[in-house]
């Protein structure tokens, strides 16, 4: 059999940033030594909150170029409780999203085998796909602040629309949508107090929608939205919406599924021109840092999308069928009600992949 050899920046940041990142590549290592389809290199790079306090950056000077010769990045947290996080977040990873232009965020929530959907569903629990746009809207940075400290003081956030990065993000869902069994897309906007990007987003989407007629679509206010996802569970598949929209309701939709713990992420660049960036939803928690009991599920699901990404989808069905069996024998970290720490849930997952050799 071939070998296939990938490059990996491995980019752990801070806080259980480090302990996720670190458990996902002992797992990951494990499969590909038992496997042998495959070679997987991991490098470290040691950005971060320790970084910047050693060097006023987050990130080096060269550090996209530094990112580029890896065929993907495996991202763990940014934040520390010393340092506003509106710095940590734009210094490391918002430096890394928009210039890289990795503009689909895309992330999938599933109730998991071991964690318990808080709601009444006609089927054991939910299966969603949320697409969220990644490179502008609301988080494109735009605005200011002026007479700081007056009463008159002015602080403004501007969202910013484009036709082709609403199109682009548009275009990628329905694709999602379409390779799903149901081929149901919800397109979430607020299209009536926003009464011009968001009518651009509804206008788009009728358009776009044209090439896919196979794709059945609808659209909601992102406000009835959070009711539709409580109320109406089963009527959902496949999410689009804005930066800022989707980053409210995929964290709705982790918790409603189970747990923030097993949610995973992928900044994709749909067009591969950038490496892609994948990573746990959840950000560094420092309620939990240092105690060795992060769960370090949402890292392993977001090294498996990495695995499809990069080519390797029998690896990565592997994988997550082992962290699946692990999950149902009950082998959880406190979040989901269980009593093992990180590395008996890594060792556990090792065990299991040891069996696939
Ligand atoms: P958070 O996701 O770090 O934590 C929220 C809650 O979920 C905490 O109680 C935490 O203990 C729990 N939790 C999160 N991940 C978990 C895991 N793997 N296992 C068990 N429990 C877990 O969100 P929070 O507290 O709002 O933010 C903390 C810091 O992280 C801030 O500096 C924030 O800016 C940053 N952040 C970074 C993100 C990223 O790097 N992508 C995403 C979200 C927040
Ligand atoms: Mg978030």
């Amino acid at each position: 059999a071939s070998k296939n050899s990938y490059r990996i920046a491995s980019v752990p940041g801070d806080g259980i940033g480090t302990e996720v990142v670190s458990a996902t590549i002992q797992v990951v290592e494990k499969l590909a030594k038992t496997l042998g389809t495959f070679k997987i290199d991991f490098e470290h790079i040691p950005w971060g909150t320790e970084y910047y306090k050693q060097t006023g950056r987050y990130v080096s000077e060269d550090y996209l170029d530094t990112l580029r010769k890896y065929d993907a990045v495996l991202f763990g947290a940014v934040g520390s409780p010393d340092v506003p996080d509106h710095i940590s977040l734009w210094g490391l990873l918002l430096a890394i999203r928009g210039p890289l232009q990795l503009y689909a965020n895309v992330r999938p929530v599933r109730t998991f085998p071991g964690t318990k959907c808080p709601l009444n569903t006609a089927t054991d629990g939910i299966d969603w796909m949320l697409v969220r746009e990644n490179s502008e809207g609301e988080y494109a940075g735009q605005g200011g602040r002026s007479h700081v400290g007056q009463q008159w003081e002015v602080a403004t956030e501007v969202a910013v629309f484009t036709r082709v990065g609403v199109e682009r993000i548009m275009r990628f869902a329905f694709e999602t949508a379409r390779s799903r069994p149901r081929k149901l897309l919800t397109v979430v906007t607020k299209s009536n107090s926003m009464r011009n990007g968001m009518v651009l987003w509804d206008e788009v989407a009728a358009t776009v929608a044209n090439d896919f007629p196979d794709v059945k679509w609808d659209k909601m206010l992102v406000d009835a939205m959070t009711v539709r996802m409580v109320a109406k569970p089963g009527s959902i598949d496949t999410i689009v919406g804005t930066n800022l929209h989707m980053d409210i309701l995929s964290d709705l939709a982790a918790a409603l599924a189970g747990s923030i713990g097993v949610a995973p992420s992928s900044n994709l660049d749909p067009t591969r021109k950038n490496p892609s960036l994948f990573e746990p939803v959840h950000g560094s928690a420092f309620d939990i840092t240092g105690k060795g009991v992060a769960n370090p599920v949402a890292t392993f699901w977001s090294a498996a999308e990495m695995l499809i990404w990069i080519g390797e989808k029998d690896a990565a069905s592997k994988l997550m069928g082992c962290v699946e069996r692990v999950c149902a024998a009950g082998i959880l970290t406190p979040d989901l009600g269980g009593t093992s720490d990180t590395q008996g849930v890594v060792d556990a997952v090792c065990l299991e992949v040891e069996k696939l050799g």
